[in-house]
């Protein structure tokens, strides 16, 4: 499975490579300006799961752009076809393919591509985790002060959802920086490479956490609640980190909310 995940994850980054800057209908999801969907989402989605039909037929798939089929297999496909749609749509070159494995609700395998780079992250559970072939680990820094924090921002922002704003203040006061990429994936991924200490986001789905959070556990990390309780690649808010400033930033999380 995790080479059907491999090959079906290069070929959508080639795809996604391919029709980059030449994005011909972009659509707002459900009326929403800042939520676009593109038809190279589509096109990518429909060539992962031509792929994984291929090989695993009664396989169940959950897919962002185009739903759940096959439930009752004890395997499902979680499948984000473009992470980083908003960069996509503007020719910016941060952006992403991830497709994960579970087996009776546990996620055993990952596949993060970045077609960009050409940076393969790949994780089985038990077995570690991968950049292009090469073992990956979190970093070792151990303080907030040092380090470099990611997160992203909800397409409901402006609502301010789970006190978003507040926390990306607090962090950027406590830690040494923090970026905001466009991609949750790519975000998790850095983690396990140690490029960032932490990350930490509101409101996610299955398909933006699924691989990415067996990445960060299989290269040392810990990825829990804002709360630093067990984390579910179906509850929106996720903390991952090194695992060494994870008390840091879950105690940063649960502070009250400053006023604005
Ligand atoms: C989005 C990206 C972004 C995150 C959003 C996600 P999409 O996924 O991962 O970094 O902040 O919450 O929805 O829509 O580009 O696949
Ligand atoms: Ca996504
Ligand atoms: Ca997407």
């Amino acid at each position: 499975m995790i080479q059907t995940a491999i090959e079906a994850a290069r070929e959508a980054g080639k795809l996604l490579k391919h029709h980059l800057g030449r994005v011909r209908e972009i659509r707002e999801k459900s009326g929403q300006e800042k939520n676009l969907v593109t038809e190279v989402d589509r096109k990518s989605e429909d060539l992962i799961i031509g792929i994984i039909r291929r090989r695993h037929p009664g396989h169940a798939i959950l897919a962002e752009e185009s739903g759940r089929g096959g439930s009752d297999s004890e395997f499902k496909w979680i499948i984000d076809p473009l992470d980083g749609t908003t960069n996509y749509a503007h020719g910016f070159p941060v952006f992403c393919v991830s497709i994960a494995v579970e087996r009776k609700g546990t996620v055993v395998a990952g596949v993060i591509y970045d077609p960009n780079l050409d940076e393969l992250f790949t994780a089985e559970k038990g077995k570690g985790a991968y950049l292009n072939g090469k073992r990956m680990n979190v970093s070792r820094i151990d303080s907030l002060g040092r380090s470099l924090l990611v997160t992203g921002f909800p397409y409901t922002i402006a609502d301010n959802p789970s006190h978003a704003i507040e926390h990306f203040i607090r962090f950027l006061r406590k830690s040494q920086a923090v970026r905001r990429m466009g991609s949750a994936a790519i975000d998790l991924a850095y983690v396990a490479a140690g490029r960032y200490e932490g990350f930490w986001e509101v409101a996610l789905n299955p398909w933006d956490t699924a691989a990415g959070v067996l990445l960060v556990e299989e290269a040392g990390g810990r990825v829990t609640d804002f709360f630093g309780g067990p984390y579910s690649i179906y509850k929106p808010e996720v903390l991952a980190s090194n695992g060494l400033v994870h008390r840091q930033m879950a105690d940063t999380l649960a502070a009250a909310p400053a006023p604005l």
